[in-house]
């Protein structure tokens, strides 16, 4: 493995989060005292290597400017777009802006996903350092797989041995991905994560593996999970 690069990121957390099935956006909703973003930030503002933070916010977002970490100077704050790709493209339009070069780094995480750790982080950051496209944490499926039909009923069992699920953060080059990101939208290519952007532009980004607990918060019970896990470590 290689030493850790320095990096830039970008946190789409624009979305409204509707499975949820609350009053806010998801990212706004407590985990242990705070917010699901502000944990889901601190690992990255906690690493060394930092260059720059985009968060990606709802034009009309009231919830964001209470939150304590509104006034740290390495965060800088970029508008959301309709969909998630869209406020990705944003935010790496303002790094450009804030001076981050065409080969440097920088890694984009749901702003849903609190739990990352900061030893799968540092595993993305030194398998990918020399790689010349760059990839994403990602999980091997457990389940077996069914495909089905309309009528709900088994058309066939999958092989999942070549089947994993995507997670975040996902590492490219800032020019690479924000070329890839701008080319696909215009074309209307849907576009559900950078490493998608980056296949449809010709690249075969690499997957690392992570700890499957660094999920997405998608339903109640994903953050009541979540909420029981940490209510049990030592240090809660
Ligand atoms: O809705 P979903 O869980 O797939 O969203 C993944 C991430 O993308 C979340 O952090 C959400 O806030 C963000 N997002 C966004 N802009 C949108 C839709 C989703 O920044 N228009």
């Amino acid at each position: 493995m290689s030493r850790s690069p320095s990096f830039w990121v970008v946190i789409p957390a624009a979305g409204v989060g509707s499975r949820m099935r609350a009053d806010r956006p998801k990212q706004y909703l407590q985990l242990g005292g705070r917010t699901i973003l502000e944990h889901t930030l601190d690992c990255f503002l906690g690493h060394p290597n930092l260059l720059g933070l985009v968060v990606s916010l709802a034009e009309d977002d009231p919830w964001w400017p209470s939150l304590a970490c509104a006034s740290d100077s390495r965060i800088h704050r970029a508008a959301g777009g309709a969909e998630r790709a869209d406020s990705v493209l944003s935010g790496l339009r303002l790094l450009g802006k804030l001076g981050a070069a065409a080969d440097d780094w920088v890694l984009v995480h749901d702003a849903a996903r609190p739990n990352l750790i900061r030893e799968d982080l540092d595993r993305l950051l030194a398998e990918l350092a020399n790689d010349p496209v760059g990839g994403l944490l990602a999980v091997p499926v457990r389940d077996t797989l069914k495909r089905v039909g309309p009528d709900g009923r088994v058309r066939e069992t999958v092989d999942r041995s070549v089947i994993w699920q995507a997670y975040t953060p996902q590492m490219f080059r800032f020019g690479a991905l924000e070329e890839a990101l701008a080319g696909a939208l215009a074309r209307k290519v849907a576009i559900t994560d950078e490493a998608s952007a980056l296949e449809w532009a010709g690249q075969s980004p690499r997957l690392v593996e992570g700890r499957a607990d660094n999920l997405k918060i998608t339903r109640p019970e994903d953050l009541q999970w979540l909420a029981q896990r940490w209510s049990n470590r030592p240090e809660a």
